[in-house]
């Protein structure tokens, strides 16, 4: 095992050093001639999108936070709602989706028993489903009435990095291929900006990586906090979603992702000396509103860590985790990867089984 490990003390370690390449993997044959985002393989006509008013899009734990970020992704792109659900939720939720509806089901194994419940209750309504899934002839890919594969190679953590990137990375390019399927004279410039920034992402994530030092003594301060908020809004909010499922999964510390904005209705209650409070603040339309709720935060003592891109420095924190500046809408590809490593940081002091985690598997196959 140590050599699979290729030198890392743990395989989640690896996989989220593979970032980088995975993004690369799953953007390579996507990106065709002239700028322009092809799916070979996918059989979508604009006059299926046109037939669907509706988008849905299902998963379980990380892939579902993936779809919290392709809800925001498409719907601003399309402008058409959609709507995330949790695959358990889902099924029994008598859903409103029909011959009109793309159902998109995201699963890095393929094989989660909720999400493929999911997908067999959507296609019995007479919806399209499309699967965004990791491992090549698993069920929900053979089953799915339309397959795009992630490529990020087999992930063996059980708590989901490179994969969750990979996801993020097929729905960012989605996006733009079903906003370019509806114009046929060429994407708005607003877009055509992002597709020319997604072969960027590789690197710049690198970049992010390289505070791997600084992520590590940060992980040391904060170890002993009783418990953890994570912060943002819109795109952020999503991100934070997933940055406070790592560090429940790995480090068992007691952490919470809420919409900055909400703080106010209730947890603020929590926020004393000892509470960590992890502020995700990427977008600009909403910075000086993070940064007021940043200072309620710190105005009750909580340590205040605030994730932001260079060249920008909110009032009051204690710490930053400083990204490299991208298109506000591609930020959640870089965000994630510096509190990947700093859940990574804080369960590795705490002496946790990180690739192990007690009570998880990796594919759960029950209902
Ligand atoms: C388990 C894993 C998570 C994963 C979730 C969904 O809970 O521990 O890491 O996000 O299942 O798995 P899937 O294979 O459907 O993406």
């Amino acid at each position: 095992q140590a050599a699979e490990k290729g030198g890392y003390a743990h395989f989640m370690l690896k996989e989220i050093h593979e970032g980088p390449r995975t993004v690369q993997d799953t953007l390579r044959g996507r990106l065709a001639k002239e700028e322009r985002i092809a799916f070979p393989g996918l059989s979508l006509t604009p006059q299926d999108l046109q037939r669907f008013e509706r988008i849905a899009i299902v998963g379980c734990g990380t892939a579902y936070h993936a779809g919290a970020v392709g809800k925001r992704w498409l719907e601003q792109w399309l402008r058409r709602p959609v709507e995330i659900s949790v695959a358990s939720e889902f099924r029994y939720s008598d859903p409103i989706v029909g011959p009109d509806t793309l159902v998109i089901l995201i699963s890095q194994s393929g094989e989660t028993a909720d999400t493929l419940a999911a997908m067999r209750e959507a296609k019995a309504r007479g919806a399209t489903t499309l699967a965004i899934v990791n491992v090549i002839g698993s069920t929900l890919a053979r089953e799915a009435d339309a397959v795009i594969l992630t490529q990020a190679g087999p992930e063996i953590g059980v708590a989901s990095t490179k994969a969750y990137l990979a996801q993020l990375v097929v729905l960012a390019l989605l996006g733009l291929f079903l906003a370019q399927l509806e114009s046929p004279g060429g994407l708005p410039p607003h877009l055509q900006t992002l597709v020319s920034a997604l072969p960027e992402m590789p690197q710049l994530l690198e970049r992010c990586l390289q505070q791997e030092e600084a992520i590590k003594a940060l992980a040391r301060k904060l170890v002993s906090s009783k418990s953890f908020f994570y912060l943002g809004r819109g795109l952020d909010y999503a991100t934070a979603l997933e940055a406070a499922l790592k560090l429940k999964e790995i480090s068992y510390l007691h952490a919470e992702a809420y919409p900055a904005g909400e703080m106010k209705h209730g947890p603020l209650a929590l926020i004393e000396p000892g509470v960590a409070v992890i502020g995700i603040s990427t977008q600009s339309l909403t910075r000086e509103k993070m940064e007021s709720n940043l200072k309620e935060v710190k105005a009750r003592q909580g340590t205040v860590v605030v994730v932001e891109p260079e060249g920008v420095v909110s009032d009051g924190a204690d710490e930053r985790i400083v990204l490299p500046s991208a298109p506000d809408y591609l930020m959640p590809i870089l965000a994630i990867a510096p509190l990947q490593l700093l859940a990574y940081y804080i369960a590795r002091e705490r002496g946790c089984d990180i690739d192990q985690p007690r009570n998880l598997a990796k594919s759960v196959t029950v209902e």
